[in-house]
């Protein structure tokens, strides 16, 4: 069944532009602004030292030239880090022939850690609308702190309690349902989506934890079972769909009446959909 969506389909870039840039670094995210995204998802995690910071992992390994967990790390550990020459990188530690992506070291800034504070004075800087989707990861040491460093910052950015959750330009995202109530306990009109990876028996039926509007499944469970994305729609549920990347799949969340397309190559999926 294609379904009508009354709005078009959302692109958000997936830890900014991440296919051609380093993972949640400002270079990622300005790429993103400038392929023109509707929305930036961004994974938050809290250090020793109580500031959040844009980070996937739980440790800092994978994505940086450091080592360890970011919860014991402070902020001054992670900024004398290097969050971007790892990106296209051979597994056997030279450079790929054609990198898609220049590191230019005299950008420190480009590539150091990302603070979510930096990110959303980016975001308001734009000069457009660009909306944020913050994703709390767990399990963490902080977590309850996580999402109260969260609110407050958005606070300081006047983002925290929209005057209705369709206007809101930030969601949190989070795999935790438990995260995702500290938010609305504390934040009630700021929209939550509730990430999922498999469809659980609980969930079969289409509804979702107490008071979340919008659910965020996995390009898995898109694929293999369409009919639950029926029935989220059918329950009057949006649905943000992660993470997608391959024409044929943005096809198929585009016939579902999938509200937005999280993506590592927003450029490319805003050109499929003509935009
Ligand atoms: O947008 C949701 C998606 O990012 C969840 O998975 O592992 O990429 O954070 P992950
Ligand atoms: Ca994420």
């Amino acid at each position: 069944m294609t379904h009508a969506r009354q709005h078009p389909t959302q692109v958000v870039a997936h830890r900014g532009a991440s296919e051609d840039a380093p993972e949640h670094t400002l270079a990622a995210y300005r790429k993103a602004i400038e392929d023109g995204a509707d929305a930036l998802e961004c994974d938050v995690r809290l250090t020793a030292d109580g500031h959040l910071v844009c980070v996937h992992d739980r440790r800092v390994n994978r994505t940086s030239n450091g080592r360890g967990a970011v919860s014991a790390l402070e902020l001054s550990d992670l900024a004398a880090l290097d969050f971007g020459s790892w990106k296209n990188r051979t597994p056997f530690g030279g450079r790929t022939e054609e990198p898609d992506w220049e590191h230019r070291p005299e950008d420190r800034e480009a590539t150091s850690v990302l603070t979510l504070e930096r990110l959303l004075e980016l975001v308001s800087d734009s000069g457009r609308r660009v909306e944020l989707a913050i994703e709390t990861k767990h399990p963490t040491r902080w977590a309850g702190q996580v999402e109260e460093r969260l609110l407050l910052l958005l606070k300081r950015f006047g983002l925290d309690a929209p005057a209705a959750a369709e206007e809101s330009p930030v969601r949190v995202m989070s795999f935790s349902a438990r995260s995702l109530h500290r938010v609305r306990a504390a934040s009630p009109t700021l929209p939550t989506v509730y990430l999922t990876q498999f469809v659980s028996p609980r969930l079969r039926d289409g509804r979702l934890p107490s008071g979340v509007r919008i659910a965020g499944p996995s390009l898995r469970i898109v694929r293999s079972h369409p009919a639950y994305i029926e029935r989220l729609k059918a329950s009057g549920h949006q649905v943000h769909v992660w993470t997608v990347n391959d024409p044929r799949d943005v096809d198929l969340c585009v016939d579902l009446g999938v509200d937005a397309i999280i993506t590592n190559r927003p450029r490319a999926v805003l050109e499929q959909l003509g935009r």
